[in-house]
């Protein structure tokens, strides 16, 4: 009977399927990388979140590991490469919560152009900030959104009603033009400075440096918002914060951050960014679908060899 770790908190749907599918399956939540590596000898798959750093030592010492799981899109907590090397299969559940982050991401910008944390912070402290708050209107406004994915596709279905002019900037939407006819492809540079808010929904660059530095905010427009609910390092958060400071851009809101958990960060006190910790996929709904998602992969590919949503 194979063996699979869940090694970080989520949907207890996960451990049922499993369960279901006679898979013996332990849930060790919080495990250093030592700890890890004494146990992982004995599994055949694992399932991860985005808390366990699946490092290349946890990846040597796994003696049975066939599969490793992420229940979400992103893998960059997954060393794939030595995972590959070792002709272990990696598999994530894209799509499984591309709402709930786009509807984040959504939130954010409503956030972010009607203040409304400053508004709801002042309000319970009894401090009538109403002639201070000065919102903006999304309507005839450029929304510009970097990578077309499932959550970039979502976020442009969500503000149909909105009134807005929608830019992406996407490599593959050339091909798959004719599916979207409410969006308009344009180069990351058109798109910047023609953009009123800036939504990132794409993958960190591979070699890690940022897409959006200040250079970049230079050309923007001294009105326009950016709003990064996709991976920590793809906007500078230096070059954002004395952009923010020196008046090139309006405001940001941020959902990730370059180390996570953020303890502290560069941003942290600049009254002109909004701030939240990572959870553009935390919702119910997300959540049991992407555990769902995982295990049922997970299982299928253990019991029956099915490969499925790869990496
Ligand atoms: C993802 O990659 O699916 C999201 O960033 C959500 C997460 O990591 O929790």
């Amino acid at each position: 009977m194979p063996k699979v770790l869940i090694s970080d908190s989520m949907s207890n749907v996960a451990q049922k399927i499993f369960e279901k599918n006679n898979i013996n399956v332990d849930v060790k939540t919080g495990l250093s990388e030592e700890e890890i590596i004494k146990i992982i000898p004995e599994y055949d798959g694992m399932v991860v979140r985005s808390a366990t750093k699946v490092t290349k030592n946890i990846i040597d010492a796994a003696k049975n590991l066939k599969v490793i799981g992420r229940a979400g899109a992103g893998v960059d907590n997954i060393d794939v490469q030595t995972a590959k090397e070792k002709n272990m299969i990696v598999m994530n559940t894209p799509g499984g919560n591309a709402n709930a982050t786009a509807e984040h991401a959504f939130a954010l910008i409503m956030s972010v152009l009607r203040k409304t944390p400053f508004a709801n912070e002042t309000t319970h402290k009894g401090h009538w900030e109403k002639k201070n708050i000065k919102g903006t209107e999304l309507s005839k406004k450029t929304l510009g959104i970097v990578g077309f994915g499932n959550v970039g596709v979502r976020l442009s279905h969500l503000v149909k009603g909105f009134d807005m002019k929608i830019l992406v900037n996407s490599k593959s939407l050339e091909s798959r033009k004719s599916e979207y006819p409410h969006v308009e492809n344009a180069s990351f540079d058109d798109l910047i400075t023609k953009c009123d808010i800036l939504s990132f929904h794409c993958k960190a660059t591979s070699d890690g440096k940022p897409m959006l530095t200040k250079d970049h905010m230079k050309q923007m427009k001294p009105t326009s918002y950016v709003i990064n609910a996709a991976r920590g390092n793809i906007v500078d958060e230096n070059d954002l914060n004395e952009a923010l400071n020196e008046g090139l851009i309006a405001g940001a809101a941020v959902d990730v951050f370059s180390k996570e958990p953020a303890k502290e960060n560069v941003l942290f006190n600049n009254p002109k960014a909004i701030l939240t910790p990572h959870i553009a996929a935390s919702t119910t709904e997300a959540s049991i679908v992407v555990a769902e998602m995982v295990a049922n992969q997970l299982s299928n590919f253990l019991l029956n060899g099915v490969e499925k949503n790869t990496v």
